[in-house]
């Protein structure tokens, strides 16, 4: 298994930690069987599974049901689940709903913002609970989904929330949709591991979803975004030549049938 001493060791050895979004028990196996450091269990779970606008819609049930189907899944990973948006609006409500994670055998909880949430972020350190950090672009409460980070204000902003949430125990951090060099410039600034998405390369590693990685979903489709497969052509193919032998009657043959 992949641990919260490995992290931090890849951070030190300087090696890259790779990430990738999951939501399910066969996605879970296929990729821990395949290497895969981390599986976060993201909310963005609301949109390309449940098919809501935004993660705002998702639920501490949804995702302990989803943390669930991963954990029993996955082999070899480091199972990170996000905490929903309501989940975490006071210390107390945050430590009880993490805890919920860490019993279903969860391994850390990402939480999103920096100084806001301070008071949240203390009280689930002190707790023991392991906690990954998410600065930039932040889709539970931004208010546009553009590059941040850009102004020299908002750039200052990121960069003392990064050095805070380090200063307060989290034993990672998300940087979203931030400019390449200030990622790299936070990265070298910190002991704890960075995971960027859209944040160019110069972060300790990377997270992608794994939905669009894989091209199951082409809602939206950020320029970050690398296709490494085009799955939907796939299914779509696979679902075609289905239908059609079901209706020329030469599915199933004797080879698919109990004789
Ligand atoms: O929910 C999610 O998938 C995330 C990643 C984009 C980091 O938070």
């Amino acid at each position: 298994m992949f641990t919260l001493t490995d992290l931090q060791a890849k951070k030190k050895a300087g090696e890259k930690i790779s990430v990738l979004t999951c939501y399910d028990y066969a996605m879970a196996k296929i990729l821990s069987s395949a290497g895969i450091d981390m599986l976060l269990v993201g909310d963005s779970l609301g949109m390309v599974v449940l098919g809501y606008d935004t993660t705002r819609q998702v639920t501490m049930a949804d995702m302990l049901r989803h943390t669930e189907a991963v954990v029993r899944g996955n082999t070899a990973a480091l199972v990170i689940a996000d905490m929903p948006y309501g989940s975490y609006d006071s210390p107390a409500s945050a430590v009880a709903n993490a805890r919920a994670f860490l019993d279903i055998g969860a391994h850390m909880v990402k939480v999103e913002r920096g100084s806001e949430i301070a008071p949240v972020i203390k009280a689930l350190v002190s707790a023991d609970i392991p906690v990954m950090g998410h600065l930039g672009l932040t889709p539970q409460t931004a208010a546009n989904f553009k590059v941040q980070g850009r102004e020299v204000e908002a750039a200052v902003k990121i960069r003392t929330d990064a050095r805070l949430l380090e200063q307060l125990g989290v034993r990672s951090l998300v940087l979203e949709s931030i400019p390449a060099q200030l990622a790299g410039e936070i990265t070298s600034s910190l002991r704890i591991p960075t995971i960027g998405i859209g944040a160019g390369s110069d972060t300790d590693g990377q997270v992608l979803v794994l939905y669009d990685m894989l091209g199951l979903f082409d809602d939206f489709s950020p320029k970050f975004v690398k296709k490494y497969a085009q799955l939907a052509d796939r299914i779509r193919q696979a679902v075609t030549s289905y239908s059609a032998d079901v209706r020329a009657g030469k599915f199933p043959d004797a080879s698919h049938s109990y004789l």
